[in-house]
Protein backbone atom coordinates (compact mmCIF):
# COMPACT_ATOMS: atom_id res chain seq x y z
CA UNK A 1 0.00 0.00 0.00
CA UNK A 2 1.77 3.38 -0.96
CA UNK A 3 1.77 5.95 2.11
CA UNK A 4 -0.66 8.27 2.38
CA UNK A 5 -0.53 11.36 4.77
CA UNK A 6 -2.49 10.24 7.65
CA UNK A 7 -4.70 14.04 8.60
CA UNK A 8 -5.70 14.98 12.17
CA UNK A 9 -9.12 15.63 12.87
CA UNK A 10 -11.27 16.95 15.75
CA UNK A 11 -14.55 16.09 16.71
CA UNK A 12 -16.41 19.53 15.61
CA UNK A 13 -19.29 19.03 12.75
CA UNK A 14 -16.82 19.67 9.62
CA UNK A 15 -14.32 17.36 11.03
CA UNK A 16 -16.88 14.98 11.59
CA UNK A 17 -18.29 16.37 7.87
CA UNK A 18 -14.83 15.81 6.83
CA UNK A 19 -14.24 12.46 7.94
CA UNK A 20 -17.41 11.04 6.45
CA UNK A 21 -16.59 12.16 3.11
CA UNK A 22 -13.40 10.34 3.38
CA UNK A 23 -15.70 6.95 4.14
CA UNK A 24 -17.94 7.67 1.52
CA UNK A 25 -14.95 7.38 -0.72
CA UNK A 26 -13.78 4.20 0.08
CA UNK A 27 -10.77 5.51 2.73
CA UNK A 28 -10.03 4.33 6.30
CA UNK A 29 -10.64 6.73 9.74
CA UNK A 30 -9.84 5.80 12.98
CA UNK A 31 -12.76 6.73 15.23
CA UNK A 32 -12.74 7.03 19.19
CA UNK A 33 -15.11 4.94 21.28
CA UNK A 34 -15.60 4.89 24.55
CA UNK A 35 -13.72 1.41 24.69
CA UNK A 36 -10.86 2.05 22.12
CA UNK A 37 -10.27 3.91 19.55
CA UNK A 38 -11.59 1.94 16.06
CA UNK A 39 -9.95 1.73 12.05
CA UNK A 40 -13.32 2.55 10.71
CA UNK A 41 -14.64 1.45 7.04
CA UNK A 42 -17.82 1.92 5.52
CA UNK A 43 -19.08 -1.78 6.23
CA UNK A 44 -20.90 -2.06 2.58
CA UNK A 45 -17.99 -1.42 0.63
CA UNK A 46 -16.24 -4.33 0.36
CA UNK A 47 -12.68 -2.60 -0.94
CA UNK A 48 -12.98 -0.41 1.81
CA UNK A 49 -13.50 -3.00 3.96
CA UNK A 50 -10.81 -5.17 2.30
CA UNK A 51 -8.42 -2.26 3.16
CA UNK A 52 -8.88 -2.45 6.99
CA UNK A 53 -7.37 -5.72 6.61
CA UNK A 54 -4.38 -4.94 4.68
CA UNK A 55 -4.06 -1.98 7.01
CA UNK A 56 -3.31 -4.33 10.02
CA UNK A 57 -2.00 -6.62 8.63
CA UNK A 58 -4.92 -8.47 10.04
CA UNK A 59 -5.88 -12.42 8.83
CA UNK A 60 -8.84 -12.08 6.60
CA UNK A 61 -10.77 -15.07 8.55
CA UNK A 62 -10.74 -12.82 11.44
CA UNK A 63 -14.40 -11.17 11.69
CA UNK A 64 -15.12 -7.19 12.35
CA UNK A 65 -17.60 -5.55 14.83
CA UNK A 66 -19.86 -3.01 12.79
CA UNK A 67 -21.02 -0.05 15.02
CA UNK A 68 -24.25 1.38 14.65
CA UNK A 69 -25.98 5.20 15.52
CA UNK A 70 -29.10 3.63 16.81
CA UNK A 71 -31.18 0.09 17.34
CA UNK A 72 -32.96 0.50 13.93
CA UNK A 73 -29.89 0.26 11.81
CA UNK A 74 -28.87 -2.50 13.75
CA UNK A 75 -32.18 -4.19 13.21
CA UNK A 76 -31.49 -3.74 9.52
CA UNK A 77 -28.33 -6.63 9.78
CA UNK A 78 -29.16 -8.86 12.44
CA UNK A 79 -32.23 -10.49 14.03
CA UNK A 80 -32.62 -9.92 17.51
CA UNK A 81 -33.77 -12.78 19.92
CA UNK A 82 -36.00 -10.99 22.76
CA UNK A 83 -33.13 -11.68 24.93
CA UNK A 84 -30.38 -9.75 22.75
CA UNK A 85 -33.32 -7.08 22.45
CA UNK A 86 -33.61 -6.45 26.27
CA UNK A 87 -29.32 -6.64 26.41
CA UNK A 88 -28.71 -4.00 23.68
CA UNK A 89 -32.15 -1.52 25.49
CA UNK A 90 -30.50 -2.05 28.48
CA UNK A 91 -26.61 -1.39 27.79
CA UNK A 92 -26.45 0.36 24.51
CA UNK A 93 -24.92 2.77 23.99
CA UNK A 94 -21.52 1.43 25.20
CA UNK A 95 -18.78 -1.53 25.47
CA UNK A 96 -21.10 -4.32 24.74
CA UNK A 97 -20.71 -6.35 21.30
CA UNK A 98 -23.75 -8.56 20.50
CA UNK A 99 -23.26 -11.28 18.04
CA UNK A 100 -26.74 -12.11 16.07
CA UNK A 101 -27.37 -14.02 12.86
CA UNK A 102 -26.92 -11.71 10.13
CA UNK A 103 -30.13 -11.14 8.07
CA UNK A 104 -30.10 -12.16 4.62
CA UNK A 105 -29.79 -9.84 1.32
CA UNK A 106 -28.59 -6.65 3.03
CA UNK A 107 -25.53 -4.67 1.57
CA UNK A 108 -23.37 -5.46 3.82
CA UNK A 109 -19.53 -6.39 2.55
CA UNK A 110 -19.40 -10.71 3.10
CA UNK A 111 -15.80 -9.68 4.44
CA UNK A 112 -16.76 -8.12 7.56
CA UNK A 113 -18.32 -11.55 9.06
CA UNK A 114 -15.82 -13.59 6.95
CA UNK A 115 -18.47 -15.63 5.46
CA UNK A 116 -19.77 -16.59 8.84
CA UNK A 117 -23.94 -16.53 9.49
CA UNK A 118 -23.47 -14.23 12.41
CA UNK A 119 -22.66 -10.45 12.82
CA UNK A 120 -20.97 -8.88 15.78
CA UNK A 121 -23.18 -5.13 16.43
CA UNK A 122 -22.82 -2.40 18.70
CA UNK A 123 -23.38 0.83 19.33
CA UNK A 124 -21.07 3.24 20.74
CA UNK A 125 -21.10 5.75 23.18
CA UNK A 126 -19.01 8.36 22.46
CA UNK A 127 -20.85 11.22 20.71
CA UNK A 128 -18.21 11.61 17.59
CA UNK A 129 -18.73 7.89 16.75
CA UNK A 130 -22.35 7.86 16.48
CA UNK A 131 -22.35 11.04 14.73
CA UNK A 132 -20.02 9.83 12.03
CA UNK A 133 -21.91 7.46 11.33
CA UNK A 134 -25.33 9.19 11.51
CA UNK A 135 -23.32 11.17 8.94
CA UNK A 136 -22.59 8.64 6.49
CA UNK A 137 -25.86 6.96 7.09
CA UNK A 138 -24.81 3.69 7.17
CA UNK A 139 -22.90 0.98 9.88
CA UNK A 140 -18.80 1.28 10.22
CA UNK A 141 -17.10 -1.48 10.17
CA UNK A 142 -14.43 -0.72 12.91
CA UNK A 143 -11.21 -3.45 14.76
CA UNK A 144 -8.94 -1.78 16.87
CA UNK A 145 -7.29 0.75 15.57
CA UNK A 146 -3.57 -1.09 16.13
CA UNK A 147 -1.53 -3.69 13.89
CA UNK A 148 -2.49 -7.06 14.03
CA UNK A 149 -1.65 -8.93 17.01
CA UNK A 150 -0.65 -5.66 19.45
CA UNK A 151 -2.12 -3.37 22.10
CA UNK A 152 -5.29 -1.66 21.05
CA UNK A 153 -5.16 2.07 21.30
CA UNK A 154 -6.25 4.32 23.87
CA UNK A 155 -5.26 7.72 21.92
CA UNK A 156 -5.26 9.01 19.00
CA UNK A 157 -0.86 9.54 18.94
CA UNK A 158 -1.50 5.27 19.91
CA UNK A 159 -2.83 4.99 16.85
CA UNK A 160 -0.80 7.61 14.78
CA UNK A 161 2.64 5.04 15.98
CA UNK A 162 0.57 2.14 14.91
CA UNK A 163 -0.67 3.43 11.71
CA UNK A 164 0.16 6.11 10.34
CA UNK A 165 0.70 6.80 6.63
CA UNK A 166 -1.56 3.84 5.90
CA UNK A 167 -5.00 5.77 7.08
CA UNK A 168 -6.54 8.56 5.78
CA UNK A 169 -7.74 10.21 8.85
CA UNK A 170 -7.41 9.94 13.15
CA UNK A 171 -10.59 11.86 14.73
CA UNK A 172 -8.79 12.77 17.90
CA UNK A 173 -11.27 12.76 21.15
CA UNK A 174 -9.00 12.51 23.59
CA UNK A 175 -8.13 9.34 25.81
CA UNK A 176 -11.01 6.50 25.53
CA UNK A 177 -12.74 6.56 28.96
CA UNK A 178 -13.12 3.03 29.50
CA UNK A 179 -9.86 1.82 27.78
CA UNK A 180 -10.51 -2.03 27.12
CA UNK A 181 -12.24 -3.93 24.23
CA UNK A 182 -15.92 -4.26 24.27
CA UNK A 183 -17.83 -7.45 26.06
CA UNK A 184 -18.60 -9.73 23.49
CA UNK A 185 -21.77 -11.97 24.01
CA UNK A 186 -22.99 -14.38 21.95
CA UNK A 187 -26.14 -16.51 21.68
CA UNK A 188 -25.74 -19.90 20.37
CA UNK A 189 -26.85 -22.50 22.94
CA UNK A 190 -27.42 -19.41 25.11
CA UNK A 191 -26.44 -15.77 26.36
CA UNK A 192 -22.67 -16.64 26.13
CA UNK A 193 -19.14 -14.33 27.31
CA UNK A 194 -17.11 -14.67 24.35
CA UNK A 195 -14.57 -11.87 25.63
CA UNK A 196 -15.08 -9.75 28.80
CA UNK A 197 -14.41 -6.73 28.52
CA UNK A 198 -15.64 -3.26 29.03
CA UNK A 199 -18.97 -3.70 30.65
CA UNK A 200 -18.58 -6.41 34.09
CA UNK A 201 -20.17 -9.56 32.96
CA UNK A 202 -21.89 -9.00 36.76
CA UNK A 203 -24.02 -6.47 35.18
CA UNK A 204 -25.26 -8.28 32.48
CA UNK A 205 -25.67 -11.39 34.55
CA UNK A 206 -27.82 -9.56 37.00
CA UNK A 207 -29.70 -8.10 34.04
CA UNK A 208 -30.50 -11.62 32.65
CA UNK A 209 -31.07 -13.05 36.26
CA UNK A 210 -28.98 -15.79 35.06
CA UNK A 211 -25.36 -16.70 34.81
CA UNK A 212 -23.40 -16.69 31.58
CA UNK A 213 -22.07 -19.49 29.90
CA UNK A 214 -18.33 -18.99 29.33
CA UNK A 215 -16.14 -20.11 26.48
CA UNK A 216 -12.75 -22.24 27.29
CA UNK A 217 -9.75 -19.17 26.34
CA UNK A 218 -7.99 -21.19 23.94
CA UNK A 219 -9.78 -23.49 21.13
CA UNK A 220 -9.16 -24.50 18.12
CA UNK A 221 -11.51 -22.80 16.38
CA UNK A 222 -12.18 -19.55 18.82
CA UNK A 223 -15.87 -18.09 18.53
CA UNK A 224 -14.06 -14.90 18.68
CA UNK A 225 -10.41 -14.88 17.12
CA UNK A 226 -9.50 -12.68 19.98
CA UNK A 227 -9.39 -15.72 22.23
CA UNK A 228 -6.09 -16.69 20.27
CA UNK A 229 -3.62 -17.15 23.12
CA UNK A 230 -1.08 -14.59 22.29
CA UNK A 231 -2.69 -11.45 21.70
CA UNK A 232 -2.83 -7.81 22.30
CA UNK A 233 0.96 -8.32 23.32
CA UNK A 234 3.55 -5.71 24.20
CA UNK A 235 7.13 -5.99 22.74
CA UNK A 236 8.29 -6.92 26.32
CA UNK A 237 7.84 -10.53 28.27
CA UNK A 238 5.00 -9.66 30.98
CA UNK A 239 4.92 -12.09 34.44
CA UNK A 240 1.13 -11.84 36.38
CA UNK A 241 0.80 -11.85 39.83
CA UNK A 242 4.02 -10.69 40.73
CA UNK A 243 4.39 -8.95 44.45
CA UNK A 244 8.21 -8.25 44.00
CA UNK A 245 10.26 -7.61 40.98
CA UNK A 246 12.49 -10.03 39.69
CA UNK A 247 16.03 -9.06 38.75
CA UNK A 248 15.79 -7.74 35.12
CA UNK A 249 12.24 -6.56 35.18
CA UNK A 250 9.80 -3.32 36.38
CA UNK A 251 7.43 -3.62 38.79
CA UNK A 252 3.83 -2.26 37.90
CA UNK A 253 1.59 -2.12 40.63
CA UNK A 254 -1.73 -1.95 41.73
CA UNK A 255 -3.31 -1.55 45.19
CA UNK A 256 -0.97 -1.77 47.96
CA UNK A 257 2.11 -3.12 45.77
CA UNK A 258 4.11 -0.59 45.07
CA UNK A 259 5.62 -0.50 41.67
CA UNK A 260 8.06 1.37 39.52
CA UNK A 261 4.70 2.54 37.89
CA UNK A 262 1.03 1.70 39.25
CA UNK A 263 -2.36 1.10 37.73
CA UNK A 264 -4.16 2.51 40.42
CA UNK A 265 -2.81 3.11 44.13
CA UNK A 266 -6.17 3.08 45.57
CA UNK A 267 -7.08 -0.32 43.82
CA UNK A 268 -10.07 1.27 41.32
CA UNK A 269 -10.60 -0.88 38.67
CA UNK A 270 -12.10 1.37 36.33
CA UNK A 271 -8.88 3.49 36.97
CA UNK A 272 -6.38 0.37 36.04
CA UNK A 273 -8.60 -0.38 33.39
CA UNK A 274 -8.29 2.94 31.49
CA UNK A 275 -4.44 3.18 31.85
CA UNK A 276 -3.40 -0.77 31.38
CA UNK A 277 -2.84 -0.54 27.47
CA UNK A 278 -0.72 3.11 27.97
CA UNK A 279 1.16 1.65 30.28
CA UNK A 280 2.27 -1.19 28.41
CA UNK A 281 2.80 1.32 25.64
CA UNK A 282 5.06 3.17 27.34
CA UNK A 283 7.07 0.46 29.19
CA UNK A 284 7.81 -1.02 25.82
CA UNK A 285 8.94 2.70 24.71
CA UNK A 286 11.61 2.72 27.92
CA UNK A 287 12.95 -0.55 26.42
CA UNK A 288 11.91 -2.52 28.96
CA UNK A 289 12.09 -6.16 28.37
CA UNK A 290 10.50 -7.92 31.29
CA UNK A 291 7.48 -6.60 33.26
CA UNK A 292 6.08 -8.01 36.37
CA UNK A 293 2.32 -6.97 37.36
CA UNK A 294 0.69 -7.18 40.66
CA UNK A 295 -2.51 -9.01 41.34
CA UNK A 296 -5.61 -7.74 40.46
CA UNK A 297 -8.73 -9.37 41.35
CA UNK A 298 -10.51 -11.17 39.59
CA UNK A 299 -13.98 -9.57 39.26
CA UNK A 300 -15.68 -6.48 37.26
CA UNK A 301 -13.25 -5.12 35.25
CA UNK A 302 -10.52 -7.14 36.61
CA UNK A 303 -12.15 -9.81 34.95
CA UNK A 304 -11.37 -8.46 31.08
CA UNK A 305 -7.99 -6.49 32.73
CA UNK A 306 -6.62 -10.26 33.89
CA UNK A 307 -8.30 -11.55 30.54
CA UNK A 308 -5.76 -9.16 28.38
CA UNK A 309 -2.97 -9.24 30.71
CA UNK A 310 -2.94 -13.61 30.22
CA UNK A 311 -2.72 -12.99 26.43
CA UNK A 312 0.09 -10.57 26.95
CA UNK A 313 2.16 -13.59 28.78
CA UNK A 314 0.83 -16.39 27.04
CA UNK A 315 3.91 -17.48 24.59
CA UNK A 316 4.56 -16.08 21.70
CA UNK A 317 4.70 -18.01 18.10
O1 LIG B 1 -14.42 -2.21 21.90
C1 LIG B 1 -14.32 -2.86 20.87
O2 LIG B 1 -14.92 -3.92 20.70
C2 LIG B 1 -13.43 -2.27 19.75
C3 LIG B 1 -14.05 -0.94 19.33
C4 LIG B 1 -13.32 -0.31 18.17
O3 LIG B 1 -15.40 -1.12 19.04
N1 LIG B 1 -13.31 -3.18 18.66
C5 LIG B 1 -12.59 -4.32 18.75
O4 LIG B 1 -12.52 -5.00 17.55
O5 LIG B 1 -12.03 -4.70 19.77
P1 LIG B 1 -11.51 -6.21 17.29
O6 LIG B 1 -11.67 -6.53 15.84
O7 LIG B 1 -10.17 -5.84 17.74
O8 LIG B 1 -12.11 -7.37 18.13
C6 LIG B 1 -13.35 -7.92 17.75
C7 LIG B 1 -13.43 -9.36 18.13
C8 LIG B 1 -12.46 -10.24 17.38
O9 LIG B 1 -11.87 -11.13 18.31
C9 LIG B 1 -13.34 -10.98 16.40
O10 LIG B 1 -12.85 -12.24 16.12
C10 LIG B 1 -14.65 -11.05 17.15
O11 LIG B 1 -14.75 -9.82 17.78
N2 LIG B 1 -15.81 -11.22 16.23
C11 LIG B 1 -16.20 -10.39 15.25
N3 LIG B 1 -17.28 -10.89 14.60
C12 LIG B 1 -17.58 -12.06 15.19
C13 LIG B 1 -18.57 -13.06 14.99
N4 LIG B 1 -19.48 -12.95 14.02
N5 LIG B 1 -18.58 -14.13 15.81
C14 LIG B 1 -17.66 -14.24 16.79
N6 LIG B 1 -16.68 -13.33 17.04
C15 LIG B 1 -16.64 -12.27 16.25
MG1 LIG C 1 -8.27 -5.88 18.34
Amino acid sequence: MNATATQMLGTGAADIARAATLLSQGRLVAMPTETVYGLAADACNDAAVAAIYAAKGRPSSNPLIVHVSDLAMAGDYVDFTPIARDMAQAFWPGPLTLVLPLRSGTSLSDRVTAGLSTLAVRMPETPAARALIQSLGRPLAAPSANPSGKVSPTTAAHVMAGLGGKIAAIIDAGPCQIGLESTIIGFEGGPTLLRPGGLPHEAIERMLDQPLRATSIVTDRPNAPGQLASHYAPDAALRMNATSAEPNEVLVGFGPIEGTQTLSASGDLAEAAACLFDRLRSLDATGATRIAVAPIPDKGLGRAINDRLRRAAAPRD
